[in-house]
This record gives C-alpha cells, sequence and structure tokens, in this order.
C-alpha cells in the first residue's frame, strides 16, 4: 500500500530489480562511518577522515528514503548499520520515526555493542526489532588486539541487556583472524548456545583500510566447520535458506539426538550468494552501493535536497541497482579472479 501518496514514476513497479533478475528487498543504511572499536579488519589504527555532520544524511532523509524503499521500491526488511550506529546521538529518534511510519517492517540493527547496555530498553521502546551485536572472542587480551580498544565487557554487559530488553532472536557476528582468534570459535559457540544466541561466523573480506587482507591469512568456512566440530557436531539446517547470507547448521554434542542451537557460517568469500543477493545499500552520506564491492557509487543526496519529487528519487535509485555486478570476482574457488580489486571503502564506510 502506498501510504504517503508518492507519485510513482513510470516502472517503479518493478522494484529494486537488476539485469541479473535479481530483486532487493533487503534495505541497509548506514547511520554513520564513526566508530569506538578500530577492529583491525576493518579500521586503520588511526586517521580515518570522518564524514563532516551535514554530508551525513539527516533523520528527516533517512526516513524519506526508507519510506520511498517500502512504499515504492518493494522494500521488505530494513537493517541499520554503521560504522557503529550508537554513536549516532539521534539513533532512538530516529528508530521511532521509522516505526512511525512502518509498523510492521522489520528493523534490525548491527551494533558493536559498547553503550548498548544504557541504550537497549530506549531502542526496543522506539521499536527497534531486533540485534546483530559483533563480538569476536570471550577473551578480553585478544578483544583488545583485534578492536584496538578494551572494552570486551561493555560489549557482554549490552549483549545482557538486548535479550532482557527482548531484542531478539539475538545474533552474535563473529570474524576469525588466523593466529589471533581462530581458536575461539568453539569458545564462542559454547556460550552462545548456552544463552539461546545466534552465532554467526563470517569470513574475513577485503574490506580494510589497511588494505592488509591476505587470502591465506583468511579462515575459511570450511575451516570454521572443521573447527567447530572437535566439539559437537553440525547439519545442514533443513529450512530452506531463503537468500540468507548465512548457511545455517544444527548444532548437537556427539552424545545426544537433541538440537542444541543453531550457528550460521557467512562465507561470502570461499562459497559465494551473490546470485541471490537481496540487498540493496545506502551508505551514511546517501550514496547508493548495489554491491559491497561495487566500485560505482550513486549519489542520492543531491536530489534528497534539492527536489520534492520521489519518483525522481526512486528512478535514480532503481537505476543504480540496475547496474549491480553479477558477482563480487573473487572467485568461486576462493582463489580469487586475476582483475578482482579491492573497493577504496572500508566496512565501516560502506556499512555492513
Ligand atoms: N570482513 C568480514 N566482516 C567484516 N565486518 C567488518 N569488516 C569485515 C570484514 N573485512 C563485520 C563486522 C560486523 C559486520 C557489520 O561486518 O564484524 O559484524
Ligand atoms: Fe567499528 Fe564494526 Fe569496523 Fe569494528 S567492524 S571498527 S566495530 S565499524
Amino acid at each position: 500500500m502506498n501510504t504517503t501518496g508518492i507519485q510513482t514514476g513510470p516502472g517503479t513497479e518493478s522494484g529494486l530489480l537488476d539485469q541479473f533478475g535479481r530483486r532487493a528487498t533487503d534495505l541497509r543504511i548506514s547511520l554513520t562511518d564513526k566508530c569506538n572499536l578500530r577492529c583491525t579488519y576493518c579500521m586503520p589504527a588511526e586517521g580515518l577522515d570522518w564524514l563532516a555532520k551535514d554530508a551525513q544524511l539527516s533523520a528527516a532523509e533517512i526516513r524519506r528514503l526508507v519510506r520511498i524503499g517500502v512504499d515504492t521500491l518493494g522494500v521488505r526488511e530494513l537493517r541499520l548499520t554503521g560504522g557503529e550506529p550508537l554513536v549516532r546521538a539521534d539513533l532512538v529518534n530516529i528508530i521511532a520515526g521509522l516505526r512511525a511510519d512502518h509498523p510492521d517492517l522489520p528493523i534490525s540493527m548491527t551494533t558493536n555493542g559498547v553503550g548498548l547496555a544504557k541504550k537497549a530498553a530506549a531502542l526496543k521502546a522506539a521499536g527497534l526489532s531486533r540485534l546483530n551485536v559483533s563480538m569476536d572472542t570471550l577473551h578480553e587480551e585478544t578483544f583488545k588486539q583485534l578492536t584496538r580498544r578494551p572494552f570486551l565487557d561493555q560489549v557482554l554487559a549490552g549483549i545482557d541487556a538486548a535479550a532482557a530488553a527482548g531484542l531478539t532472536p539475538l545474533k552474535i557476528n563473529a570474524v576469525l583472524m588466523r593466529d589471533i582468534n581462530d581458536h575461539d570459535g568453539v569458545d564462542l559457540l559454547t556460550w552462545a548456545l548456552e544463552r539461546g544466541y545466534e552465532l554467526r561466523f563470517i569470513e574475513q573480506m577485503p574490506l580494510d583500510a589497511d588494505h592488509g587482507w591476505t587470502r591465506k591469512d583468511m579462515v575459511t568456512a570450511a575451516e570454521i566447520r572443521e573447527h567447530l566440530s572437535t566439539k559437537y557436531v553440525l547439519s545442514v539446517d533443513p529450512r530452506a535458506r531463503d537468500g540468507a547470507p548465512a548457511e545455517r547448521f544444527e548444532v548437537r554434542s556427539p552424545s545426544s539426538e537433541a538440537v542444541l542451537g543453531i550457528v550460521g557460517i557467512i562465507a561470502s568469500v570461499t562459497e559465494p550468494f551473490c546470485s541471490d543477493c537481496r540487498r540493496t545499500r545506502i551508505t551514511a552520506e546517501g550514496k547508493v552501493m548495489s554491491c559491497l564491492f561495487s566500485r560505482e557509487e550513486v549519489d542520492l543526496r543531491t536530489l534528497l535536497r534539492s527536489t520534492d519529487d520521489d519518483g525522481a528519487i526512486a528512478q535514480r535509485w532503481q537505476e543504480a541497482m540496475w547496474a549491480k555486478p553479477k558477482a563480487h570476482g573473487m572467485g568461486h574457488t576462493g582463489l580469487g579472479d586475476a582483475d578482482f580489486v579491492q573497493p577504496d571503502r572500508s566496512m565501516s564506510a560502506i556499512g555492513g
């Protein structure tokens, strides 16, 4: 239903379709490029240039884009990302506004959990549906090494508070780095199973600001499965994957038939799922990125600030998505296509 009276331009009914027949229904908007951690697989130790405040989309601009996406372009799901969304002072207002416009839209957020304990209840009250919290280890020293900040206790407290506030099902994202936390997977899984959280391992992608990613240092999905199998029995979840990036596994102990929980593995590099991708991304400064690895960015901010014509914005967004690359080019075997080029933006500047 079109609740805003938007004039839909010709063709908006086809939604965010690309030339390979995929239709994006899952919108990820980055609320900020700033972050209070410095994860080595994402940020440099220091010295990323932050966006100026007025370069960033305002709460009203974000709300307008989501209205256009949901009301005219077939967006069915929203994820708020960053940088770290919690560093945005107007976060609760942004969520409340989105929820007022879209009472039934699933709205989730990816956060690093720092400062979450204080805000979880307010996020829930504003209308946030669910949270993904990134946490790569349960060891304070390893956490410091990975994130360059001593905040593990805050993250753990934030996760507890989110669960208590009902921001569930809660998902925990972990990236394993060779010789740093590659032996922490089993402990993380045990911890998540005990609490009823869905842990997901994400293969490290070449999206770090330092361009330090190497294929041989990447811990692959196959290695992660092998590592988890030292303590648990994994079997592919019989439920349909349905476009989800994570391959989900039922987890059992070797001595029992009972399913203890679910673990997901996101094998973006070695087992890419580009052919079934349903995502469209907007950066904090209002650029459409049709793919994490896209080198084309299409600006919507200028239109947002210069026209009342929502149809023109919808059309630009559609054009950007039409050009979505077929695949990221890292290669189906994980060996990499010769012409793969790492994008200039790091994950924090795109939005996970
Ligand atoms: N590879 C894989 N995952 C990454 N993230 C950030 N950078 C990378 C990377 N280079 C993850 C974060 C967070 C999510 C948004 O993306 O850990 O969970
Ligand atoms: Fe911050 Fe997330 Fe990047 Fe870590 S991965 S530095 S928490 S944006």
